[in-house]
């Protein structure tokens, strides 16, 4: 008997591609519940070849739910997940909810798959923010080898990662720079058509964006609290991708061949790297892709020990639906959860 999994925010960039996920890689699920706000009851949704009507949240009776996969923002988290991981079932987050709570194992398969065994203490698991994904996911593999001092990450996030609403912000902006209507920027603070900007999230005092504080956290908490990382976050007018230029200081020696050599062999990572017209990855060649796609690898002859990368990948998918459902496998694969129905 399979797993009854429910998935919160189907009507959303996140939730849609986890439907799609979850069909695509044949997860082992008996039913798939599709729900959203009152606003989408009834609306229907895609899993594989199935039509799912939507059901609203709130009336939701999650005692027969093996997993929720939730994406529906940090405030719908914070107030459901711990109602929802009460009734049984396990919530695998995608909002910055319960990122840094200590209870809580954030988790990139990749990376940290033993630290998901400490799930139960709240029955909660979080997924990390779409650029710390696809960053980790990288220096994984490097840090292994030659032991990671300090990261400079300079981000270029589609505007995917901001939601539905900031994909048709970027749409009706293009059209109204060439039929010459008003452009009133709306989800973003300025016109993100043909421009970009270097704010995501709001300032925090030190001068930084919450979004460059959540990459610095969560890379520590993912992958080592010793490594110092700085990031500059800047969104830009892509629709789907988020690219990464990567500054890596080591303790050890490594060359930008060894690099190349153990990122070729390193789940997850897809090097794209001749240093000719076109010999790279760009966001528009990650987008549906599952990979994290590692280019540019150079020397930095700037620092000891130092290299420097491009990186990139669909964040709609490594940075957040594929990353859950890749959880949940995790869950079932390690035998950490059992389908309540086979249980009974
Ligand atoms: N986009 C990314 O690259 C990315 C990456 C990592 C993490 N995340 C996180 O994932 C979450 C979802 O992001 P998204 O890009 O999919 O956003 P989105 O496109 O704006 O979709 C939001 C979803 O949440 C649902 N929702 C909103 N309020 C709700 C409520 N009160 N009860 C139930 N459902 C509610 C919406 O349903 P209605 O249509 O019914 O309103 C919709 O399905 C966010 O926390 C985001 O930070 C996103």
């Amino acid at each position: 008997m399979g797993y009854k999994v429910a998935v919160v925010g189907v009507t959303g960039n996140v939730g849609r591609e986890i439907l799609g996920i979850l069909a695509e890689r044949e997860f082992p699920a008996d039913e798939v519940v599709a729900l959203a706000s009152r606003k989408s009851m009834g609306v229907e949704c895609s899993y594989g070849d199935k039509t799912l009507k939507v059901k609203a949240l709130d009336h939701y009776d999650f005692a027969d739910v093996d997993i929720c996969l939730m994406s529906a923002g940090a405030a719908v988290s914070k107030e459901w997940s711990p109602k929802i991981a009460a009734k049984g079932a396990v919530v695998i987050d995608n909002s910055s909810a319960w990122r840094m709570d200590p209870d809580v194992p954030l988790i990139v398969p990749e990376v940290n798959a033993d630290a998901t065994e400490r799930f139960r203490k709240k029955n909660i698991i979080a997924n990390p923010n779409c650029s710390t994904a696809q960053l980790v996911v990288a220096l994984k593999p490097l840090h292994d080898k030659a032991k990671i001092k300090r990261v400079v990450v300079a981000t270029y996030q589609s505007v995917s990662g901001a939601g539905k609403d900031a994909m048709d912000e970027l749409f009706s902006q293009s059209k109204a720079v060439f039929t010459l209507d008003e452009i009133e920027p709306k989800k973003f603070p300025k016109r993100i058509a043909f421009n970009v900007i270097p704010q995501i999230d709001t300032f925090m005092e030190d001068g930084f964006t919450k979004e460059e504080w959540k990459l610095v956290v969560e890379t520590k908490k993912i992958l080592d609290p010793k490594i110092k990382v700085v990031a500059t976050c800047v969104r830009v007018p892509v629709f789907i991708g988020h690219s990464e230029a990567v500054n890596i200081e080591f303790e050890n020696p490594i060359s930008a061949d060894e690099a190349r050599e153990i990122l070729r062999g390193a789940p997850g990572c897809l090097v794209i790297d001749k240093p000719e017209d076109g010999g790279y990855a760009t966001p528009f060649e990650s987008a549906g892709e599952d990979a994290t796609y590692i280019s540019r690898i150079r020397t930095d002859p700037t620092v000891d020990n130092g290299l420097v990368l491009w990186c990139v990948s669909d964040n709609l998918r490594k940075g957040a639906a594929l990353n859950a459902v890749q959880i949940a496998e995790c869950l079932i694969n390690r035998k950490l959860i059992e389908a309540k129905r086979k249980a009974a």
